[in-house]
């Protein structure tokens, strides 16, 4: 079938204007009814050059409005680039500034663009728009989507990211988006609605679909989110009434023998913003380097991995995810593609390296370094106290006393130490520590066991004994992938975290030291779950400067700490656990440690500028304030975000429910 001109789709739409448009269809000239997808469709975009597979192939040019300006389809200025452009300006005049509204245009209002003006945003980004459903609506019968096989598959499936990502609108913290669809077996009749999500989503495939949704939701005044995997903690991947820009198809991952900039020369990989941290270790076995990613295998390497800074089994000796950045290509809130790197547009490329996810524009892919394959070695083990085990709660503490004392001593060797402490269950019933895995990047084995003996010397001498799991591979694909490190699950109902990072100058004062120790074990006495991290994430020499939060950089004790309520209990018991972790636990916290990580932290954290941004907050508040003067990017907890509010939230808690609006 012919390629339709767009020229000749935009006609018809604009014919068709009193007949609503399917998305999905089109009429064409001699009446015959054809499917609008990329093959009928031609987007509205230039074609930059002819690398398919590059999504900057395609973007969105001042030559492309003004083609569709000459169709004169009415309410063609909602594509338009900020009014920095003749045509633009031209365009714009009549529309007022979106920045003046008081709230974000919601579903009901008048104002929300009408079905028509959403079939047009789907022509135009060639049949990328989705209506969103929500993910467990094939569990309810009046869903109108209802399919028991769909639904028992997603319940099978429920805790693995990729159930997550898969999906245009599904988050791995359903909690943010109020649980009004959760996947049930044999759901009856109630009710399944939209709650937090977003209410359309665009496929991205290319840049000029990007900046079509931006262009979109800024002249528009609808509330705009970024969705890539879904993992964030803190609801940050969804909002009610909003145009989600989903970036998980951008799959790119091509090896780069070597890349110049002022500061590196080295191979490096270019990377789509969709690519998932196992992807990018199967590529980086294959061209046998290695790469920096999380300890899990979904979370997306480019989208809010390096944007919140990125810790790694990697951090201690090469740094953040962020560190490794030499460029990124981004969609900013005027519409305009850009590259940032250390040259170009450099206030932008340092506020995206840890700046946050979400804040600064969109970010469709970037260029990261690669470092020579490496040698690993580690260890795993188990304590459990309590009924059963040989291993009184007194034991269990001073065991786990003697390891945090040492904590400074072991980052500077280039420790990463991952491991959680949970209860086993009601008080009295112990305890279980998992070391999931202890490992030195660079380090022989026998090094390696040199370095842990003296402790688990002393633990022996307290009456401990561990078996240990000790392993040593050549590589970090075979360390990560051959079961030293967990699977973990996701999409836990009804769970709130925070984080905290520790300094090593907490380390040498010794009252302070026991002091932060017992505020620590306290918290895990009183139910809470530990998530620990003994971690350094300093720049390495040479690095260029970028807004990582400044507490990363001389931490070596990363906590997340967190507790769950379940399903139906009285609010007021939902509010007290909540206060709980922010006011009362974090509270003990914050004295040891002003610093937390904000892609793992709580969402009510008081003074999120200076935990989660450290001292870059008010050049990052400024470049935000200079990059996005409409927020046109909004997410709870990032630079700036106070300035907007969830509406309809308590002050103990906010999800992405409501209408965003001036707070
Ligand atoms: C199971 C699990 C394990 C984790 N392990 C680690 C770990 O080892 N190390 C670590 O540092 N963190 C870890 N995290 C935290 C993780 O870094 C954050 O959740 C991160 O924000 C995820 O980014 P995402 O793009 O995958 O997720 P999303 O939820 O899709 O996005 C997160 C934020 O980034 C924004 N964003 C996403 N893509 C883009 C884009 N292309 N352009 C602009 N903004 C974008 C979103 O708007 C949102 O604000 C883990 C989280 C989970 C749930
Ligand atoms: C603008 O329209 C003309 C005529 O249809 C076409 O030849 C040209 O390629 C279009 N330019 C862009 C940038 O879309
Ligand atoms: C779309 O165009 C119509 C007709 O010109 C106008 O009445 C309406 O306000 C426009 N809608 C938006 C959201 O701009
Ligand atoms: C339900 O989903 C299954 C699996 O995707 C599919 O094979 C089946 O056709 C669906 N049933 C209906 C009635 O749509
Ligand atoms: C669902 O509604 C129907 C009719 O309204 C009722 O007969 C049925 O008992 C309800 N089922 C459940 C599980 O509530
Ligand atoms: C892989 O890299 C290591 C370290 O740089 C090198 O010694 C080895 O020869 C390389 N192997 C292959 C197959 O390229
Ligand atoms: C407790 O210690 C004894 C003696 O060392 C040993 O035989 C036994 O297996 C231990 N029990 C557990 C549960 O570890």
């Amino acid at each position: 079938m012919a390629v339709l001109s767009l020229r000749r789709v935009l006609l018809l739409v604009g014919a068709a204007a009193s007949s609503l448009v399917s998305a999905q269809t089109i009429v064409t000239e001699d009446g015959n009814v054809v499917a609008a997808d990329e093959a009928t469709v031609a987007p509205a975009a230039s074609v930059i050059d002819n690398a398919a597979s590059d999504p900057a192939a395609l973007q969105l040019t001042d030559a492309v409005i003004a083609n569709l300006t000459e169709l004169q389809l009415s309410n063609i200025s909602l594509f338009a680039f900020k009014s920095d452009s003749t045509v633009a300006r031209a365009l714009s005049s009549a529309r007022s500034s979106s920045s003046a509204a008081t709230c974000k245009v919601f579903p009901g209002d008048a104002a929300y663009p009408s079905r028509l003006i959403w079939a047009v945003l789907d022509l135009l980004t060639g049949g990328a728009l989705i209506e969103t459903v929500p993910i467990g609506a094939v569990c309810y019968p009046k869903s109108g989507v209802y399919n028991a096989t769909k639904c028992a598959d997603i319940l099978a499936h429920w805790t693995e990211s990729d159930t997550h990502a898969a999906d245009p609108t599904s988050v791995m913290s359903p909690l943010f988006q109020g649980e009004t669809c959760m996947p049930a077996a044999g759901a009856s009749n109630a009710s399944c609605t939209l709650g937090g999500f977003p209410s359309y989503a665009v496929r991205i495939a290319n840049v000029a679909q990007v900046q079509l949704a931006v262009n979109f939701a800024r002249n528009s005044g609808v509330r705009l989110v970024v969705k890539n995997t879904g993992h964030d903690f803190l609801g940050k991947s969804c909002g009610a009434g909003a145009l989600s820009i989903w970036t998980h198809h951008l799959k790119t991952i091509e090896f780069v023998k070597s890349v110049k900039t002022p500061t590196y020369e080295g191979p490096a990989f270019r990377l789509g913003a969709g690519v998932e941290v196992h992807e990018l270790y199967l590529a980086a076995n294959k061209y046998n380097v290695t790469a920096v990613g999380g300890e899990c295998r979904g979370v997306g390497v480019a989208g809010g991995y390096t944007a919140g800074g990125g810790h790694s089994p990697l951090s201690s000796k090469i740094g953040m995810g962020a560190d490794q950045v030499l460029s990124i290509d981004v969609v900013l809130p005027n519409g305009r593609f850009v590259t940032a790197d250390e040259s170009n547009q450099a206030d932008l490329f340092w506020a995206l390296r840890g700046g946050g996810g979400g804040t600064f524009g969109v970010v469709t892919g970037m260029t990261v370094k690669v470092h020579p394959q490496m040698h690993f070695s580690g260890v795993n083990f188990n304590v459990v106290s309590g009924p059963g085990t040989n291993v009184s709660e007194a034991l269990f503490w001073k065991a786990a006393y003697a390891y945090w004392r040492k904590m400074p001593e072991y980052a500077d060797k280039g420790t990463y130490g991952y491991s959680t402490i949970f209860p086993r269950g009601a008080p009295g019933s112990g305890y279980s520590w998992s070391m999931l895995p202890w490992l030195v990047p660079g380090m022989a084995l026998a090094d390696f066991k040199a370095m842990v003996a003296p402790l688990f010397a002393e633990w022996k001498a307290l009456g401990l004994e561990v078996t240990p799991l000790w392993f040593e591979y050549d590589n970090f694909y075979d360390t990560w992938s051959k079961g030293n490190f967990p699977l973990e699950g996701v999409a836990n109902s009804n769970l709130r975290t925070g984080s905290r990072l520790f300094p090593a100058s907490v380390w040498k004062d010794s009252t302070k030291l026991a002091a932060l120790l017992d505020a620590i074990k306290s918290i895990v006495v009183e139910g809470s779950a530990l998530i620990q991290y003994n971690i350094n994430g300093k720049a390495p020499a040479g690095t260029p400067a970028s807004a990582t939060n400044t507490h990363w950089r001389d931490a070596v004790w990363y906590t997340i700490i967190g507790s769950a309520w379940s399903a139906g209990v009285p609010e007021a018991e939902v509010k007290a656990v909540n206060v709980k972790i922010t006011d009362d636990w974090m509270g003990r916290l914050r004295p040891f440690g002003p610093g937390g990580y904000g892609n793992e932290g709580d969402v009510m954290e008081p003074d999120f500028g200076g935990a989660f941004f450290g001292t870059n907050y008010d050049l990052l508040l400024k470049i935000k304030r200079s990059v996005d003067p409409d927020d046109v990017f909004w997410a709870p907890t990032a630079v700036g975000s106070d300035r907007w509010q969830v509406s309809g939230q308590r002050d103990w808690l906010t999800l992405q429910t409501g209408k965003l609006c001036k707070a």
